[in-house]
């Protein structure tokens, strides 16, 4: 069987421009104040990475939850599951939300409207990717990398079917498992 190999969409210096443009945006909003980065596992790994360590100037906490539509397929299913929940407590609290790409937006919107009746003092999303041709669900995004035209993206963290994460660069996957 002939498995495709992700081609580069997004090479890794560009991929290291716009996480410094990112680090210094949520940076200047975010000046002198306390923020709680709540990345949603496990796309976020690398981008997050890369981001906290650039962010300036801000007192930072760090969350982790990981949330799933896909079940493996690369078809989003619509119902999102809560595999790992947040244990820190949030309320009055600034959240900002760590996403790799935001697709349909079930799981983000999900995720936000649990954070939002938390009670914490703010809540704001920043995602790698936003892949908008797919939305079904309206989301804001306050902090966005790159649009992404409707292809799959792998690579910086993100898989298919639990592979390419590894990839330094975001590509594209036409292949099949
Ligand atoms: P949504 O609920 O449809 O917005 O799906 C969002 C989640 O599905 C993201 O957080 C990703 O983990 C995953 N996802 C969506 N599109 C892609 C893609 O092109 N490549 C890899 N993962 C994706
Ligand atoms: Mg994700």
């Amino acid at each position: 069987m002939v498995v495709s190999r992700p081609q580069v969409f997004i090479g890794r210096e560009e991929v290291a421009r716009v996480v410094s443009r990112l680090a210094a945006e949520i940076s200047k909003d975010y000046d002198g104040r306390q923020v709680l980065l709540l990345g949603v596992l496990k796309g976020c790994f690398v981008f997050m990475a890369d981001l906290v360590r650039q962010i300036r100037g801000v007192s930072t906490e760090m969350e982790f939850v990981t949330l799933s539509s896909y079940e493996g397929a690369m078809v989003s299913s619509g119902s999102v599951r809560t595999v790992r929940g947040i244990r820190a407590d949030i309320r009055e609290k600034e959240v900002l939300v760590i996403e790799d790409i935001v697709d349909t937006g079930t799981t983000i919107s999900y995720l936000l409207n649990y954070l939002k009746s938390q009670g914490p003092e703010s809540v704001k999303l920043c995602a790698l990717l936003d892949k908008p041709s797919r939305r079904q669900i309206p989301v804001e995004i306050d902090y966005l990398g790159c649009t992404v035209p409707d292809k799959f993206i792998v690579g910086y963290g993100l898989d298919a079917g639990e592979k390419f994460r590894h990839l330094p660069d975001i590509c594209i996957w036409e292949g099949r498992e």
